[in-house]
């Protein structure tokens, strides 16, 4: 396993291009399964989560071909229809390859995902959504089994406890493409990444309308073609390099990104007092002499993303006075209050509601990564610190940010990575 070595107190300041969405190229994948006409996507950023599901396709029976962030995925077989535990336990984004099979081959067999560091992550939202198109899914030995002889297109409530699901919208939305008849999901998700599966839909050949608004419509057609789609830019990215450079005191310009991608976090960083200039579609941020405390409670978008909140929880440690972050979608993630608080935060948890006291400054540590985003967290902490901090297990890191240690040295920060 490797690890990074930081030695922090240096500001991150410059321009940053971000990689393609992680959470928008997954499902787009997945929706390959939809057609035996050749696909292809560009923009797609190197990471292990990508090679998961390239890997899982080959199972499934296609061709996956990745040079230099370009997706060429065609079909070899259709006889395929298992998505086995050893590879859905890695990567839950694997279970959206259901909706797919069962729409496309009629048959499935699909590793339940199980849990993870940040919750139980169930998904019943998506087999209410998936049974209620007709597709009778049985559960047995963790997998579930499925082979319907049609699907026919139905009016569904995919809302749960936490609100809106973006993959059992993606799973439903997916499926329903080829079902008899109109589908409509009440309490869709409306993410971006949701919003770019539903373009690649269409470009297939799919009727679908209200994306990006809790109301999806689609109505099923016969069959879907290839396509060629360009992955819209990772938000999440985006907002962690935010993070990673007020927290150093340094400024940055984010290109080629929507705004309204980053809508809350943007807000939020304002009423911190950071200048936040928005021009098009860059955005750029510049730490100012005092970070004021504030309140953030996770939501569905457009709220404050929840894969945010653990790098935002670095920049209110250092803000003058108390916040708190209310974990509305993943009441427990928060496994990095621990490792913040041995590199000198001060941060308390009762249920989901976090409280911060702020410090002046973070001490250097060795840390442990335990997920994604908390990893990011640790290294944003470590960019603060002046002195070396140490995080292991960046095996986490490589799931969701591409090439970061040469991203931050390219603005300014001195780190390495080095086998632990
Ligand atoms: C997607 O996961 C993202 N992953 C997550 O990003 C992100 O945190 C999450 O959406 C919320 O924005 C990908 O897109 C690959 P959900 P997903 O279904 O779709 C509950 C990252 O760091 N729920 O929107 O699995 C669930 O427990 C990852 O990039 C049910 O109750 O999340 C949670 O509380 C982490 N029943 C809430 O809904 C279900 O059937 C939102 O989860 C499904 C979900």
């Amino acid at each position: 396993m490797d690890k990074i070595e930081i030695f922090g107190g240096k500001r991150i300041k410059g321009r940053v291009k971000l990689s393609g969405s992680k959470n928008a190229t997954l499902p787009i994948m997945a929706a390959t399964l939809l057609t035996d006409e050749p696909c292809i996507i560009e923009n797609v950023p190197q990471l292990s989560d990508v090679y998961t599901m390239a890997k899982l396709l080959t199972a499934l029976g296609k061709e996956v071909k990745f040079e230099d962030h370009t997706l060429t995925i065609k079909a070899r077989s259709n006889k395929s229809f298992s998505a086995p535990y050893k590879l859905v336990r890695t990567m839950r984004a694997s279970f959206c390859v259901l909706g797919p099979l069962l729409a496309k081959r009629k048959k499935a067999k699909v590793s339940l995902p199980g849990g993870c560091v940040i919750g139980v992550r169930p998904v019943d939202l998506h087999l209410k959504g998936l049974n209620c198109l007709g597709a009778n899914i049985k559960i047995s030995g963790g997998y579930c089994y499925a082979n319907p002889k049609k699907l026919e297109g139905k009016e569904v409530f995919l809302g749960g406890p936490f609100g809106s699901s973006v993959l059992a919208t993606a799973n439903v939305m997916m499926a329903a493409t080829l079902a008899k008849g109109e589908t409509i999901i009440d309490f869709s998700a409306c993410e971006p990444e949701v919003v770019d599966l539903a373009r690649v839909l269409k470009k297939m050949g799919a009727e679908i309308s209200g994306e990006g608004t809790p109301q999806i419509r689609i109505k099923g057609k016969k069959s879907l073609g290839g396509f060629k789609h360009r992955v819209i830019p990772d938000r999440i990215e985006a907002g962690t390099f935010m993070v990673f450079s007020l927290v150093t005191g340094g400024e940055i310009e984010i290109e080629e990104i929507s705004p309204q991608f980053l809508g809350a976090a943007i807000d939020t960083l304002r009423r911190m007092g950071q200048k936040v200039l928005v021009k098009g579609f860059k955005i750029y941020v510049k730490r100012t002499s005092e970070i004021l405390p504030a309140n953030i409670v996770t939501l569905p978008f457009p709220g404050f993303p929840t894969d945010l909140q653990a790098q935002f929880m670095v920049l209110l440690s250092l803000a003058k006075g108390v916040s708190t972050v209310t974990e509305k979608v993943y009441p427990d993630r928060f496994m990095h209050i621990p490792e913040l608080n041995r590199m000198g935060a001060k941060i308390s948890r009762f249920r989901e509601v976090a409280i911060i006291e702020g410090i002046d400054k973070f001490s250097p540590a060795e840390v442990m990564a335990s997920d994604l985003r908390a990893s990011a967290s640790l290294v944003a902490a470590g960019l603060s610190a002046s002195g070396k901090t140490t995080v292991y297990r960046v095996y986490h890191l490589d799931r969701g940010y591409e090439n970061l240690v040469e991203k931050l040295e390219r603005l300014g920060a001195e780190l390495r990575r080095r086998k632990e």
